[in-house]
């Protein structure tokens, strides 16, 4: 597989409305997308806007949002948040993968994989965990997940909640930030 450059990086108050448009692209062509109007899924992207600018507001806190490029041009967007969890009593170094999307074209090319490498890379390095929630109607995403090691410890209505530890261990509770 040919997987192309990409690069990330930080997020403006101009990215908000291009970022939901990703997300709205992704999911629709997922076919996950639910049945609404025009106006209400105009509705939507400004309040996805708006929490998004949020996150751009709140850049000094745990949260990082973030645009990733190929060639220069956006093609998805990457939420995440560094804080700390309990592992078997431990309190470590967490990274929690918030939100990954591409856009459909440059899907299925390795550039999931390799992000979720690269924040395994810097997991691996601090001696953390990472961790993350796929939604129960998203399985493609979940075979990813599993595929790199991220092992099912909780569960809720609407996600499974995965972890990755650089050593395979994992608790049974995942307490999200
Ligand atoms: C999930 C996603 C980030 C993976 O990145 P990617 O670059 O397409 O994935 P890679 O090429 O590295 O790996 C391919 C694997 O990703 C998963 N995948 C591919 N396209 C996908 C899609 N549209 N939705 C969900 N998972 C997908 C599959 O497990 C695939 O492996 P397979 O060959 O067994 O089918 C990307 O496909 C995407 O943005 N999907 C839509 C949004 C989404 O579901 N995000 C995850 C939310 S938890």
């Amino acid at each position: 597989m040919n997987t192309p450059d990409w690069s990330l990086r930080t997020a403006t108050y101009d990215d908000a409305i291009l970022l939901g448009e990703i997300v709205i692209e992704a999911t629709k062509d997922q076919g996950r997308w639910p049945q609404m109007s025009d106006d209400d899924e105009a509705e939507w992207l400004r309040g996805f806007a708006e929490w998004s600018r949020e996150c751009v507001d709140a850049a000094d806190g745990p949260g990082r949002l973030e645009v990733i490029e190929i060639d220069g041009a956006a093609v998805g967007r990457l939420r995440t948040a560094r804080d700390t969890g309990t592992v078997d009593g431990e309190e470590l170094p967490r990274v929690t993968l918030s939100g990954l999307q591409l856009r459909p074209a440059v899907q299925d090319r390795g550039v999931g994989t390799s992000i979720i490498r690269t924040l395994q890379d810097e997991v691996s390095a601090a001696g953390g965990v990472l961790d993350l929630g796929v939604e129960h109607t998203n399985p493609n995403a979940r075979r990813l997940y599993e595929r790199l090691g991220f092992v099912a410890v909780g569960t809720n209505d609407d996600e499974v909640e995965m972890r990755w530890t650089p050593g395979g261990k994992h608790s049974d509770t995942v307490t999200r930030p």
